[in-house]
């Protein structure tokens, strides 16, 4: 391998790669949509993360929000909290960003064939999982039932909003939604996550429960997942921790023997229930 291969492999050298198109999705959120200056296709799995670099400010991993079943380009939904994530909303397209990965344990696609999918997602957390659900959407005959609960804080905090109209309307999936808060239009159900949980009928032994949002909705949503009967090992979770190399090498992520950047970030909760301070 000459030098200049070496340095093209190496898991800490961005490729380069062109913001195509942006989307505003909520006042926090925008959707980039990516080209890797290679030509090359991501190659990621559902679940999966990039570090994006900003020459001069920094990186940031985020979620892969697109299917690999869509080709040529990936998707990323960023929220704007800090200095890389603000930087990454100003840009157009034509911009250059530097993409690392993808790292990490993404969900486990092939375990899920031929079982019925129980999506729970809340807020920010539809940006992972939708890259799962449109994976098993577009190759539905692999999978049972798709069964998507959506919780956002208010009708304004909701992404992907045609996709969410389309959801409601398929025949392919079964689609229920909550907001925390109404916005006196909503029609919909208002309270939290769990508040959906009653309305359907699952096979928990046929089923597996794939959760992901904030810290706080997790034992909730795990604990209903539970009551439905769905074993702890086909309850699949994402978890986000603070992450500086994405590749098990310095330690930010690591929760007791467990490094979430390598290990994770997608884990079955028998795996970790009783790793302190994961959920
Ligand atoms: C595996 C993984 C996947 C992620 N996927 C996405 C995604 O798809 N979309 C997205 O918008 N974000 C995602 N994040 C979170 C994202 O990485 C952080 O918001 C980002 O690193 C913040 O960087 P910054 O420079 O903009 O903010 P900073 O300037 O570093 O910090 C700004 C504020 O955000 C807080 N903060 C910084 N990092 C985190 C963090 N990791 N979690 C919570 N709070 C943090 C800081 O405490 C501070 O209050 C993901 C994180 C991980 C670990
Ligand atoms: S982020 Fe460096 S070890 Fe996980």
């Amino acid at each position: 391998m000459t030098a200049v291969e070496v340095q093209q492999t190496s898991l800490y050298l961005p490729s380069l790669a062109e913001i195509v198109r942006t989307e505003q999705l909520t006042k926090m959120e925008k959707l980039l949509e990516i080209k890797l200056k290679s030509g090359q296709d991501l190659g990621h799995q559902p679940g999966q993360f990039v570090e994006v670099s900003l020459f001069g400010i920094g990186e940031a991993p985020i979620s892969v929000s697109s299917s690999p079943t869509k080709k040529g380009s990936f998707e990323l939904a960023v929220r704007a909290v800090g200095n890389v994530t603000k930087a990454l909303h100003r840009l157009e397209p034509g911009a250059l960003v530097g993409i690392r990965g993808p790292f990490g344990k993404g969900f486990p696609v092939e375990e899920l064939k031929g079982k019925d999918i129980l999506f729970v997602a809340g807020g920010i957390g539809l940006v992972p999982l939708r890259s799962l659900i449109n994976y098993v959407l577009d190759r539905r005959s692999d999978f049972g039932r798709v069964l998507v609960l959506f919780g956002a804080k208010t009708p304004a905090e909701q992404l992907f909003l045609k996709e969410l109209a389309q959801w409601r309307e398929s025949k392919n999936m079964e689609y229920w939604e909550t907001v925390d808060r109404t916005d006196g239009q909503w029609q919909g159900n208002v309270g939290v996550i769990t508040t959906l949980f009653p309305k359907i009928t699952i096979d928990p032994q046929k089923t597996v429960a794939v959760i992901v949002g904030p810290p706080i909705m997790y034992r909730f949503a795990i604990l209903e997942a539970q009551v439905k009967g769905i074993p702890d090992d086909q309850i699949i979770v994402s978890l986000e921790r603070r992450m500086k190399c994405g590749v098990g090498k310095c330690g930010h992520c690591q929760i007791n023997q467990v490094y979430v950047c390598q290990d994770g970030p997608v884990f079955n909760y028998a795996q970790i229930k009783d790793l302190k301070e994961a959920i």
